[in-house]
């Protein structure tokens, strides 16, 4: 199986969790990426057993209004039961790093009114410590030079994502080389910068369900 067949069977076992628990009034919160994009796909299929769904971006919510699925604003939705998104990479706590696409702020804002988050992923992103990836930090654009400043002191190399503005208009640095030993911290320590608005590490609030894509089928991994 190749690397989107891992993130098809995830995106489909990710329905198939949910389906038997929904209604007609259910509201489902969708995220970005790839992953997710099969996920909205295969949720397609069975547009007539949920009411709607809450977008983590402003693609994500072009996606699902293309198949006719409706999309509400989070502010006129009291319960949601499930959020299912993808990640950059997970370790065996389910704290996550997000934000390869750019959308990590809607992204934690929705999870965070979610009563259960799936995260669905390729075996690729599951690793022992969390850093590789470079961690996304959203940042207001005038803040950018004295957030880099500060990330350096906490021990990283940020990287400007040239030409990339969020759906909320700020940019985005990458921090390289961050040594990841206490997700929780880091993300409170990051996002105490003045100027941040948030950071890429999902630990305060970490994933509830991993749906893992591998060779062997798709792994359950649960906190
Ligand atoms: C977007 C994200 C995505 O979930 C993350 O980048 C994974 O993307 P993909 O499913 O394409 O591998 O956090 O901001």
């Amino acid at each position: 199986m190749n690397q989107d067949q891992l993130k098809q069977a995830v995106a489909q076992a990710a329905v198939d969790h949910i389906l038997p628990r929904l209604d007609s009034k259910s509201v489902i919160g969708v995220g970005t990426g790839s992953t997710a994009n099969f996920f909205i796909d295969a949720l397609a299929k069975h547009r007539m057993e949920f009411d709607g769904a809450v977008a983590s971006s402003e693609a994500t919510a072009a996606r699902l209004k293309g198949h006719g699925i409706p999309v509400y604003d989070l502010n006129t939705v009291s319960e949601l039961e499930f959020y299912v998104d993808g990640a950059d990479e997970s370790d065996e706590h389910l704290h996550l790093i997000k934000g390869g696409g750019a959308a990590l702020t809607r992204e934690k804002i929705v999870a965070a009114v979610a009563r259960t988050f799936i995260c669905i992923a390729d075996a690729s992103k599951l690793v022992p410590v969390l850093g590789t990836f470079p961690l996304p930090v959203e940042v207001i654009p005038m803040a950018r030079s004295h957030v880099a400043r500060e990330l350096v002191k906490l021990g990283g190399d940020p990287v400007y994502r040239e030409g990339v503005l969020t759906d909320n208009g700020n940019i985005i640095l990458d921090v390289h080389n961050m040594s990841i030993v206490d997700p929780v911290k880091l993300e409170a320590d990051i996002n105490a910068i003045v100027g941040v608005v948030t950071n890429g590490l999902f630990a305060a609030r970490p994933a509830d369900l991993l749906l893992l894509g591998t060779a062997e089928g798709v792994k359950r991994i649960s906190r």
